[in-house]
């Protein structure tokens, strides 16, 4: 039953997005099933395939003898060669290796061969699906946006499903010309050019090779605005959220690689479009996308997107990814590797409010994108169509309101396996007169304004559970659907969206993840033309939901920290982004989740990003790419497992190994045993005044007690390194099993740093 019950809350999560993320969901258990039904010897896949260099070259191999020492490893044709077409992608930086279409024969005969390091069968990926740069505290001509800093001279490269290239949020009105090393192409090949805000457009899709790098779905449009969406006035879905759309970054330039089509992401792809993005010269990676639903997290030498990010970091680009929409179960996070930054959702101020008004007067505020205003304010009779015990019916499934009587009813139907206009179209063929759609219990209070054409009200699980008491409670239950419009200021926000994926981390729970949440519910972006085949309307924006959307958010913010700190690494700009985030509401208390409990730390991470605070942090916590070294093998990995992912050759047995919570994070993530004590050393360094005097401040842990030595850096100089340790001990007496939280914040006049603590007792 529990089982059963887990399953299905997974579905009905999947399918609570967007009508254009439910054909997604549905069509990926479909091509994971052709690409690993391997019974048959003959059929093929396509593998990644990493090798090592010809012992004979030095590192410096060229391209040409790269491509042909890839090809040796190809099976033979009849005639003695190497089958080229077998290529999918021959990588040049992300790693020593190649995607070929292959057979598990072939790849046994492959494993022979010397220089042959490991294959495996491509993973499949999913896609994790304006008002924010307001929320965010961005503001034209004042603090983060003022004069330089608006990711001026950044390039941010998307890794998605391609982009609209004439939507006005790409428009290049006030833009530079990129910078000079900039090396990216352009290949929309029906005379489309790029401009000096969408520099470089590129189709990665195997599957399609020569087609241009068109967005035919419209989610590559919506996180490339987010990212750096130029000012667009009077941007609007019917009529609602009206203002100027821009992104967070409106001075950075966007560089397209299109790697997912409406419906799959191939690895391979993402991958070879890593590397040329490494090449082209971007500074920023994002990349709202990541493991589905139902599939497991991999260690991070099986984890092509984490091997493909580190490459990006050695070069010194930022790579932010979305945490993925698994929650709110745990240890169902995405993109964990320590070198990404990972993004969960929260919610915004921001309400396209639509209220209930009960038959008993009690009101229940939810939200509508489809606002329609000639709607009658009187109350309608009310339904449940659920009251059957049929829970096709309660999901308003198409034809299950065939035996109920909705005629001339407001009818409240239960979210979950039918994209909402199809529960919508099934209400109104039934004679129904507009919904109320009830969150599921996972879901919550995060509730998702979507795009249909049907006066409908997506509501709370808990008041819908209200609703349907008040509906049993009497023999003539009425409600009235009251469209307010939208409605700044709503309550409680930020919280953690149900759909939000969640700690522990999986691969390596000595890091904290996720590291940041950020606006993700119920955003405004740019659209590619599809919305028009639901709502009939030319409307080029759209409300969406997911951590796909918070994932640019965080890219865009990254960019402004790149632009006003040319010289500061990726892990110093994500230390930035981490310690200076908010862990308070705007309503001053703690950030809550979907429940309206307070949100854990496996759910907020550092916390919400504040881009004002990131500029200026005080304080960063900085890591080279080769520091993961003593880590990976503390990890336990084999040396050829850790140069697959660094690109070189270790010997862990004459590196000194660390623990995972030994790495210059700045979080901590401690698995302590009874009567144990762990003990730690960070590394900070000064970028704020040259003078500056630091005190710590220790919150209280439960069962665990924390002690920082010195308690004081008195830093006098601009860059200057101090070390701290950090030791936590747990009582003999401890008793319980469970995790607890807290925080150490580094505190001066001007700045407070802040990293968050989980402790596992184990
Ligand atoms: C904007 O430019 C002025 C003058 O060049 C400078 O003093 C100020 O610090 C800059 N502001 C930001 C936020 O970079
Ligand atoms: C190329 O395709 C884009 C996207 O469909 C379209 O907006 C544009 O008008 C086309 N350009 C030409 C010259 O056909
Ligand atoms: C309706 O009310 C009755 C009695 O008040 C209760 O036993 C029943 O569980 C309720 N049903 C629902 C669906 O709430
Ligand atoms: C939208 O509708 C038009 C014509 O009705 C059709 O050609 C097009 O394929 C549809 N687009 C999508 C994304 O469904
Ligand atoms: C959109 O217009 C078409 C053709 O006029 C119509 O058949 C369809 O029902 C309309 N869709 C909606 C959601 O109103
Ligand atoms: C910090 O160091 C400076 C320079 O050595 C010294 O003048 C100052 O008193 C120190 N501050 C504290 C609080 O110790
Ligand atoms: C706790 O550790 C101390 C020192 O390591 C040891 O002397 C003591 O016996 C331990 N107590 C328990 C209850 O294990």
């Amino acid at each position: 039953m529990a089982g059963l019950l887990i399953l299905s809350f997974v579905f009905l999560l999947s399918f609570s997005f967007s009508s254009a993320l439910f054909q997604e969901t549905k069509a990926i258990p479909i091509e994971i099933t052709s690409e690993s039904s391997t019974f048959k010897q003959k059929d093929l896949q396509t593998y990644i395939v990493h090798v090592s260099l010809p012992s004979d070259s030095d590192n410096s191999v060229q391209f040409h003898d790269l491509e042909s020492w890839y090809h040796s490893f190809l099976p033979k044709t009849s005639t003695g060669l190497n089958d080229a077409s077998r290529m999918v992608h021959s990588y040049r930086k992300v790693i020593t290796g190649f995607a070929a279409r292959l057979s598990a024969e072939e790849v046994k005969e492959m494993e022979k061969k010397e220089g042959f390091v490991s294959a495996r069968p491509q993973k499949i990926l999913a896609l994790h699906t304006t008002h924010s740069p307001d929320f965010l505290g961005l503001h034209l001509n004042h603090g983060v946006w003022l004069n330089s800093t608006r990711g001026k001279g950044v390039i941010i490269g998307i890794l998605d499903t391609g982009i609209k290239p004439d939507h006005p949020s790409f428009s290049d009105d006030g833009m530079p010309p990129p910078p000079p090393r900039w090396k990216g192409k352009c290949e929309f090949n029906n005379g489309t050019i790029c401009n000096n805000k969408l520099i470089g457009a590129r189709n990665f899709i195997s599957k399609e090779p020569g087609l241009p790098p068109l967005d035919d779905y419209g989610h590559g449009t919506h996180t490339a605005s987010t990212a750096a969406g130029n000012f667009v006035q009077d941007a609007n879905v019917f009529g609602n959220a009206n203002g100027i759309a821009v992104g967070m970054a409106p001075l950075a330039h966007l560089a397209i690689y299109r790697v997912c089509n409406k419906v799959i992401c191939q690895v391979s792809d993402v991958l070879a479009a890593m590397d040329a993005a490494i090449e082209d010269g971007v500074d920023v990676l994002s990349l709202s996308l990541g493991h589905g639903i139902l599939e497991s997290p991999e260690p991070f030498f099986e984890d092509n997107m984490a091997i493909g990010a580190f490459t990006a970091i050695q070069n010194g680009v930022f790579v932010s990814c979305s945490a993925g929409n698994s929650g709110p179960l745990s240890t169902t996070m995405s993109n964990e590797a320590p070198w990404i930054l990972t993004v969960g959702a929260s919610t915004t101020d921001r309400s396209l409010r639509a209220t209930a008004l009960l038959g008993n007067n009690v009101e229940f505020d939810g939200e509508a994108v489809f606002q329609p205003e000639d709607f009658p304010t009187t109350l309608f009779p009310l339904v449940y169509a659920g009251m059957n015990g049929i829970l096709f019916s309660a999901l308003c499934a198409p034809r299950s309101l065939k035996h109920i009587d909705v005629r001339g009813k407001v009818v409240l139907c239960k979210d979950g396996f039918f994209d909402t206009h199809v529960k919508g179209k099934t209400v109104k063929d039934a004679g129904g007169v507009g919904m109320i759609l009830m969150n599921s219990q996972p879901l919550g209070d995060t509730t998702l304004a979507e795009v249909h054409a049907f006066p409908t009200i997506r509501m709370s699980f808990t008041d819908g559970e209200a609703i349907k008491a008040y509906i049993n409670s009497t023999s003539t239950p009425k409600a009235a659907i009251l469209f307010k419009g939208t409605v700044i200021g709503a309550k409680k926000a930020p919280a953690v969206a149900g759909f939000s994926s969640r700690g522990p981390n999986y691969a390596s729970p000595g890091i904290l993840k996720p590291d940041i949440i950020g606006p993700g519910v119920n955003i405004l972006a740019a659209w590619s033309s599809s919305v028009e085949n639901i709502t009939n309307t030319t409307s080029t924006f759209h409300v969406v939901s997911g951590t796909s959307m918070s994932c640019p958010h965080l890219s865009g913010v990254a960019a402004l920290l790149k632009a006003a700190h040319p010289d500061w690494s990726p892990a110093a700009i994500k230390s930035a982004i981490m310690t200076s985030a908010n862990v308070l509401n705007l309503y001053d208390s703690l950030i809550l989740d979907e429940r309206k409990l307070t949100a854990d730390i496996f759910a907020v991470g550092a916390g919400h990003v504040s881009p004002s605070r990131a500029i200026d942090p005080g304080l960063i916590y900085d890591i080279k790419p080769d520091d993961y070294i003593p880590y990976l093998c503390g990890l336990g990995y084999k040396d050829k497992n850790i140069a697959t992912i660094i690109g070189k050759t270790v010997k862990c047995s004459t590196v000194s190994s660390i623990s995972e919570a030994q790495l210059n994070y700045p979080s901590f993530s401690i698995q302590l045993l009874k009567n144990a004590t762990q003990i730690y050393t960070r590394t900070v360094k000064n970028v704020g005044e040259s003078s500056s005097p630091y005190y710590v401040e220790i919150g209280s842990i439960s069962e665990v007690d924390v002690s920082v030595q010195p308690s004081m850096l008195n830093f006098t100089e601009v860059n200057q390194e101090m070390t701290y340790q950090i030791s936590f001990t747990r009582s003999a007496t401890s008793i319980h099993n469970s995790i607890v939280q807290g925080a150490i914040t580094w505190v001066c006049k001007e700045h407070r740093v802040r990293s968050p603590i989980a402790v596992i007792l184990e």
